[in-house]
């Protein structure tokens, strides 16, 4: 069994793990930095960066001392190299190059869409490659067909927006606040999802993908005519929003032939609504749907050194020349 030390900075959390390739979660630590960011309502990368060198070595201290370890325990040291805001990534994979270094240590760049679509496995022992995966986050909506480690077969993508970027932008729009997603759920509850009318884009249609650019324009339009309260609309996007991934999703599944499960992972993964209409869809297929508790869904670094286990343990790993990337397709 191995034990490896995860780090994620890809993004506005700062995180440190140690999980073990038996699913142990020793330790994990994240800061996130919500109110740093929320003055210009939405993530400033040079903010992130700088964020992420001062929390880091912190972070990576507190996990090592909370599981009463040190360096020299760790098998190798795994850290987000992408795709993220390319500031962040680096922060992150220099600092885990430089321990590598330093413990003399193999590093295990890890995608940080390959942290989200493993992640299931981690809280959920029994789940089978190859399953389904809808990986919904601010910067991806893709359907993929898991088939093992670093074999990922992509069925589906976005045109235009990622569903969580809809509702980050929905948010925004409805002044609900940052991070939008959370907010719009909150707001959704108190609101009708039948009183506004929403388009559905690509419902029912032969391609395969995901669009939501329409929707978010046309929750602009709905704001704008004054006419509706913004619960009624948040609770009316979220439903479209959801009967969109549940449309794709399922016409996914028709062709997913010898999937174990429905999967579900990534930050709108955490919504309950979004949650409730999958487990429905995969009921409906007469399969299992696995989703992970929610602080698993939204970034971690859990999910980058199990990740990294399951890459070590297959003897994947990387040189210190190792770049970080900015776009990095699964
Ligand atoms: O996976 P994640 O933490 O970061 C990325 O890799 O992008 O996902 C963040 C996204 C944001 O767009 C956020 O608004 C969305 O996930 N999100 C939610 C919820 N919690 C987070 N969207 C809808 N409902 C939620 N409860
Ligand atoms: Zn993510």
């Amino acid at each position: 069994m191995s034990l490896i030390l995860g780090i994620e900075s890809s993004c506005d959390e700062t995180a440190a793990a140690l999980v073990t390739s038996g699913r142990e979660i020793l330790a994990h630590k994240l800061a996130g930095q919500e109110s740093a960011h929320r003055p210009y309502g939405g993530v400033v990368p040079e903010i992130a960066a700088r964020a992420h060198i001062e929390i880091l070595p912190a972070l990576i201290e507190q996990v090592l001392a909370e599981a009463r370890l040190s360096l020299g325990d760790v098998d190798a040291i795994a850290a987000t190299a992408g795709p993220g805001l390319v500031g962040g990534v680096m922060v992150g994979l220099v600092t885990a190059k430089g321990l590598a270094l330093a413990a003399d240590k193999p590093l295990v760049a890890v995608n940080h869409l390959e942290g989200h679509a493993l992640s299931p496995m981690l809280s959920q022992p029994d789940l089978a490659f190859p399953y389904l995966l809808l990986l919904v986050s601010g910067g991806h909506c893709q359907l993929l067909f898991v088939e093992g480690v670093g074999r990922y077969r992509r069925l589906a993508t976005t045109i235009d927006d990622a569903a969580g970027e809809a509702f980050d932008k929905t948010a925004k729009l409805l002044g609900l606040g940052f991070p939008g997603g959370p907010a719009v759920e909150q707001a959704a509850r108190a609101g009708d999802p039948k009183a506004v009318p929403l388009p559905r884009p690509l419902l029912g249609s032969s391609d395969p993908h995901f669009s939501f650019a329409g929707l978010k324009s046309a929750v602009l339009r709905a704001r704008d005519a004054g006419l509706y309260r913004p619960e009624d609309i948040a609770a009316s996007f979220q439903q479209a929003a959801v009967d969109c991934l549940v449309d794709r999703t399922g016409r996914a599944l028709a062709a997913a032939v010898g999937a174990t499960a429905l999967v579900v992972a990534g930050g709108v993964a955490a919504n309950q609504a979004v949650r409730g209409a999958l487990a429905q869809l995969a009921a409906d297929h007469g399969l299992p749907f696995v989703a992970p508790p929610l602080w698993l869904c939204t970034d971690n670094a859990a999910m980058i050194a199990w990740a990294g286990a399951l890459r070590f343990e297959a003897g994947m790993v990387d040189g210190l020349d190792a770049p970080a990337r900015a776009r990095w397709p699964l």
